[in-house]
């Protein structure tokens, strides 16, 4: 692996060229297929990873564990509560300290306003590599595997409309990062995004010209309707997903109710049939089965939704073994 990529940090898609991303995303390709033939590959032998979770995750934590085990490392799973940082413990010196003993450290934290900058604090001081495994801003591995689960199904020849579109799905208010993410970064590959939201779930201003940008750089178009339907018309991507009200109202009572005031924002089979003939539904996971999408469309044929999460491990194994 080239010596340019050693101690990098991976916060956000924003900080790597293209031409890097797409280089990583290679990488994931290759060693799928060589799990798949049952080429082993211990770059990380003897290497150590440590993994700090401030929220709860299924496919993160155990995509980067299996990962960091695949390699010939090991990941350490750290929760907060049960580490210094509950007793006041600050950003540099955790940094600093977990720097000494491993060569990389990862890290969720989605509290809004607060999480991002935890990161940039930690990566500030860490002297290995910084991970981000979700904070309020980013979500890059997601949108790395998104990236990789596309052109496996889409190929590179085709011009691509991906639809990002917002859903209603209660009990809790969802960051921001995923759907900031995939404006961000599907753009500057070309693929032309429609992002669809009623207007109290808007994304962080500077993030929607930051997609602005990227798209007339990758040549594609970026557009924000206000209209579910518009997500899914002629494309050939849809990702269909809750985030909070968080620009709107940061108070969570509000914010939950805003997002009962919208229950017809969820996926079903004759928003599908607005899509290209060929359509795949993809989500991040967990999805609300039966308020964010219908279980005919995240059961049916249409539906990627466990190669996307597969590909977590893949991209994830490239990001390591390229930084570490
Ligand atoms: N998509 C995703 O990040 O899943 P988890 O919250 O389970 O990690």
């Amino acid at each position: 692996m080239e010596q340019k990529y050693r101690g990098r940090d991976f916060i956000t898609t924003q900080d790597w060229s293209t031409a890097e991303l797409e280089e990583l995303v290679e990488l994931a390709r290759q060693l799928k297929l060589g799990r798949r033939m049952g080429v082993g590959n211990r770059v990380l032998d003897g290497k150590t990873l440590y993994m700090i979770f401030f929220d709860n995750s299924t496919r993160t934590r155990n995509s980067f564990e299996t990962g960091m085990t695949q390699l010939g490392g090991h990941a350490v799973f750290l929760s907060p509560d049960k580490m210094q940082i509950s007793h006041g413990e600050n950003a540099k010196d955790t940094a600093n300290v977990l720097s000494r003993y491993g060569e990389a450290i990862a890290i969720r934290h989605c509290a809004f306003r607060e999480g991002n900058q935890y990161l940039r604090e930690v990566a500030e001081h860490a002297t290995v590599p910084v991970l981000n495994m979700q904070c309020d801003v980013y979500h890059p591995c997601q949108i790395l595997a998104d990236y990789l689960t596309i052109r496996e199904h889409k190929g590179y020849n085709r011009k691509l409309k991906l639809g990002v579109a917002w859903t209603s799905a209660p009990n809790y208010v969802r960051p921001l990062s995923v759907p900031q993410s995939l404006i961000l970064m599907m753009p500057r590959f070309g693929i032309d995004v429609t992002l669809a939201y009623p207007e109290e779930f808007r994304l962080m201003p500077e993030i929607e010209e930051q997609a602005r940008r990227n798209a007339e750089a990758g040549g594609a178009k970026f557009e924000i309707s206000h209209k579910f339907e518009d997500a899914f018309d002629q494309a050939d991507i849809v990702i269909p997903k809750s985030w909070g009200p968080l620009m709107h109202t940061q108070d969570k009572a509000e914010g939950l109710r805003l997002i009962e005031k919208h229950p017809t924002w969820r996926c079903d089979s004759n928003h599908m049939r607005l899509g290209k003939e060929d359509l795949i539904y993809m989500h991040p996971l967990p999805a609300d089965r039966g308020r964010e999408v219908t279980d005919e469309v995240i059961d049916g044929p249409q539906s990627v939704v466990y190669d996307e999460a597969e590909n977590r491990l893949h991209v994830q194994k490239a990001l390591m073994a390229m930084v570490m």
